[in-house]
Order: C-alpha cells, then sequence, then structure tokens
C-alpha cells in the first residue's frame, strides 16, 4: 500500500476530546525551543479567560510516569528504540487516565501538555529510525488515540538550540547528549509530522523573540477557544 494511504488510514483512528468548552493543548519542538517560557504565558492568559488549566510534561507528569521519565532520561545505557517507545507510552497512557481524561471531562478546563505523541514521531518514528507508521499503529488504541485540539510546534534549528542550551547551563540528559546528525533527523521529523496533521499542527518560527512567539500563539488560540 502507498505509504500515504496507510498513514491517513492509521490516522482515521484518531479522536479529539469532545467536552464542550474543554480543550487539550499541546507544545512541541526540540530543546530550547521555548515550550517551557511559553507554557507560562499560555496559562496565565488562559486564566485570565476564566478557563482552569493543567500544564503538565512529558514523560512523567503522575508519579508511576516520574519514574519512567528517570528510567529513559538518566540511562546510562543506550536503550533499543522500541523500550524507550514502549517507555514513553507506559508513561503518556497513565497521564491520560490519571490526568488529562478527568480533567477535560469538568468545562472550562484546559490541558496544556510539554510534549506529546507528536515527540514520539519525530523521536522514536524519525530519529530512531522506527518509522512514524510503526509509532502511529501503537497509539491506535483507546485511550492513546486521543488527539489535542491544537499543537503549537516550536520550530527552531540546531544552531539556535545550541545557543540557548548554553546560556541555560544543564547538564546534558540522555538525548541531549546525542550527535548532531540525531538532532537534524528530529528536525525534519518533526516539520514531517507538522505536514501529516496540518489541521492540527500550527508550525511556528521560534527564532524570534519570545513576546512575538507568544502573540503568534495567543492570536491562534483565540480562534481555537471560539
Ligand atoms: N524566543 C526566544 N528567544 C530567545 N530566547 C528564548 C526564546 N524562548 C526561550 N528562550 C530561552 O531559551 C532557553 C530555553 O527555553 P525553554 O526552557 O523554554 O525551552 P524548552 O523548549 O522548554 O526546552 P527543553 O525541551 O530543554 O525543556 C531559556 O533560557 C529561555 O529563556
Ligand atoms: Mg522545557
Amino acid at each position: 500500500m502507498h505509504v500515504k494511504t496507510k498513514l491517513n488510514q492509521l490516522i482515521s483512528f484518531y479522536r479529539t476530546p469532545v467536552t464542550p468548552e474543554s480543550y487539550f493543548l499541546s507544545l512541541e519542538g526540540i530543546e530550547g525551543s521555548g515550550k517551557s517560557t511559553q507554557i507560562k504565558n499560555l496559562e496565565r492568559s488562559l486564566i485570565d479567560k476564566g478557563y482552569r488549566v493543567l500544564n503538565l510534561r512529558e514523560p512523567g507528569g503522575t508519579e508511576f510516569g516520574e519514574k519512567l521519565r528517570e528510567a529513559i532520561l538518566k540511562s546510562s545505557t543506550p536503550l533499543h528504540p522500541l523500550a524507550e517507545c514502549h517507555l514513553f507510552l507506559a508513561s503518556r497512557a497513565q497521564l491520560l487516565k490519571e490526568k488529562i481524561l478527568p480533567f477535560l471531562l469538568q468545562p472550562k478546563s484546559v490541558v496544556v501538555l510539554d510534549r506529546y505523541i507528536d515527540s514520539t514521531l519525530a523521536y522514536q518514528g524519525k530519529a530512531r529510525g522506527l518509522g512514524m507508521e510503526t509509532v502511529l499503529e501503537l497509539h491506535q488504541h483507546d485511550p492513546l488515540n486521543l488527539l489535542p485540539h491544537r499543537t503549537y510546534f516550536l520550530d527552531i534549528s540546531l544552531e539556535t538550540s545550541h545557543e540557548r542550551q548554553k546560556i541555560r547551563g544543564q547538564d546534558k540528559d540522555y538525548f541531549e547528549s546525542e550527535k548532531n546528525e540525531f538532532y537534524n533527523k528530529l528536525i525534519d521529523g518533526y516539520r514531517e509530522v507538522a505536514q501529516l496533521f496540518p489541521q492540527r499542527i500550527l508550525k511556528i518560527d521560534a527564532s524570534v523573540s519570545m513576546e512575538k512567539v507568544s502573540q503568534m500563539m495567543l492570536q491562534d488560540l483565540e480562534k481555537i477557544l471560539s
């Protein structure tokens, strides 16, 4: 079967939450793209509009998920890409069950996720070479087939990522120790994912100032919330 047809078939298994006036948002992008920075602005703006907001990060966000986060990001041995992928999925399924789904059942509630399925598609699907198809197949079943209403993909170059990480100055974790080749594949992966889900994912040039990025996101959010 043609690859594009297969991918579209897989995408048809996915759904978005349906509680009126409740929204599921995610932010994606490589290290230093500004996800944590922008989530703070987004939260403030949503609270001002009268929404209850739950910010979560992946992997993690639950007691069990944080243990998995530690297992992945502190791993001193390279994991098999499928092992890596399944650890992320286990963390995600638990986060959906414990936190995301119950929160979204309440009216006027917004879940904001720092990384979600698109990170798995880009990291394990593309950069680790499992293939987007495999990752999409693994997400076909409830509750992993839940997609955000909107995903902001903060797109920066590898050079910008390095510059910002240098300023931030933290120790490198499991992924941050990877070579440029891995990161170039990762960036390509995110861009491909944005093309796979053009209605859900808004790609934003995040090399501009924090204020400009925030302005673009908030302008778009007005449309999503109305
Ligand atoms: N648009 C921007 N212009 C310049 N610097 C920025 C911009 N956005 C964020 N930064 C700075 O870059 C650094 C990384 O930003 P941030 O921590 O928000 O990225 P991140 O996407 O959450 O990274 P990670 O995936 O590693 O958690 C921070 O020091 C932040 O202040
Ligand atoms: Mg961050």
